[in-house]
């Protein structure tokens, strides 16, 4: 691995496995240079790093080293992937909040390189509400994480916390300096949309759907991971972001479809997994409607349907819907392929046991409209099911393409 990791070390007791992970990166061939901050030199001295990585170690903003450069940003331009572990709650506040008081802080602001972000601390700390605000915002802003591990805590708790094993993270790393191989849908746009969509009523109130957003979700994921440029427009879930995909979240039907719409035309394939209203209140109350004697009445219109305006547009995209049906599934499925012009379906019967929102599993048939014909999948992980699905795609459109 020719890559240059700067490894940025909080004070934690997990310290001493950052001194193992700077070592079993340099064996891996990378170049490592290692900043500390004054709490993790409570735990492990400089010179242990210094020795592992074969570089000075960094502690000190004002330390400055090399006269003709200022360490912290040469570091921060230096750097192919910054890497921080062990990070505590506290690196990760500050960092969430653009606050830049030590050498790491001010070089984590400073870098353009990827920054990941190892944390490791008490199952209490990592679970307070703040921290997950933090951590979400940093998810947000483009920060990877590298999960902690359960187990057994140094503060004698069993729990999530522990910071990932360093021959773990190695792995990662390795993986993402990896070479590309030729994946199937590498120049590929792909549009996902999932979860339900919210129509409001007044401020406090809305109507919508038990969508989990877990399909969609997952068919992203695999997306990506078959190469995809891949854009997940998702109503409001409570999923964290896949790997390598962009997120765009809506709230609404109509701002689904303006979503899905600035990134259809350029797209190759969009699969419409969303579970989008198809009404919504006539009319949106700007203050909380006050109850009132007898029965109360919401006047509901029709909101556009995404598919069937995709459908009407569609040049070479494949597009993708979904069917989620109670009954006569296969026939209701056919008719949506045909009248909303797409190329697939995905019917599935939400009355399953193991189907349906929510779940983890999913039971769907898929139906083509250039090979005619039903394709039952049995019971699978949403995941799984995912990665199956895209596969027979791609699968029935090169057997398509080797016909013509
Ligand atoms: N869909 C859409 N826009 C809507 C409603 C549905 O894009 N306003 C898409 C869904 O994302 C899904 C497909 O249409 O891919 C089928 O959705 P479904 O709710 O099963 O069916 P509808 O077309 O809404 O028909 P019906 O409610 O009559 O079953």
């Amino acid at each position: 691995m020719n890559k240059k990791i700067l490894v940025c070390v909080t004070g934690g007791i997990a310290v001493y496995k950052a001194v193992a992970l700077v070592s079993k990166l340099a064996q891996a061939g990378a170049e490592v240079k290692v900043m500390m901050t004054e709490s993790a030199m409570e735990f492990v001295t400089p010179l242990s790093f210094q020795v592992m990585s074969r570089n000075d170690v960094y502690v000190d903003t004002f330390d400055e080293k090399d006269s003709r450069v200022i360490a912290h940003i040469d570091l921060a331009d230096w750097a192919d992937l910054v890497v921080v572990a062990p990070a505590t709650a506290n690196v990760i506040g500050k960092l969430a909040n653009g606050i830049a008081d030590n050498m790491v802080t001010t070089t984590l602001l400073a870098t353009t390189a990827e920054v990941w972000i190892a944390p490791a601390m008490n199952v209490h700390m990592y679970e307070n509400k703040s921290v997950i605000r933090n951590i979400n915002r940093l998810h947000e802003d483009g920060y990877r994480f590298i999960e902690p591990a359960e187990g057994f805590l140094a503060c004698g708790y069993v729990g999530k916390g522990r910071l990932e094993e360093p021959e773990k993270i190695v792995e990662l790393i390795k993986d993402r300096f990896s070479q590309p191989v030729n994946l199937p849908l590498t120049g590929k746009k792909v549009v996902v949309t999932a979860g339900p969509t919210r129509e409001r009523i007044d401020p406090v109130r809305y109507i919508s759907n038990f969508s989990s957003g877990k399909m969609g979700y997952s068919l992203a994921a695999a997306a990506a991971a078959l190469g995809a440029e891949t854009i997940l427009v998702s109503g409001p879930v409570e999923l964290p972001k896949p790997e390598g995909v962009q997120l765009i979240k809506v709230e609404s039907a109509a701002e689904m479809l303006e979503a899905v719409l600035s990134n259809f035309d350029d797209a190759d394939v969009v699969i419409k997994s969303a579970a989008v209203a198809d009404y919504r209140p006539k009319e949106q109350h700007s203050q909380k409607m006050k109850k009132q004697e007898g029965d109360s009445f919401i006047a509901l219109e029709r909101t556009t349907d995404i598919l069937k305006t995709l459908g009407e547009r569609k040049r070479n995209q494949i597009l993708v819907g979904f069917a989620a049906e109670t009954n006569d599934a296969i026939e209701y499925g056919k008719k949506k392929l045909s009248n909303k012009n797409l190329d697939y379906i995905i019917v599935n019967d939400v009355t399953d046991p193991d189907g349906g929102f929510g779940n983890d599993t999913n039971v769907v048939t898929l139906l083509s409209r250039k090979v005619p014909g039903t394709y039952p999948f049995e019971a699978m992980q949403k995941k799984e099911l995912a990665k199956v699905l895209l596969q027979t795609i791609l699968k029935l459109e090169s057997d398509v393409d080797n016909d013509s």
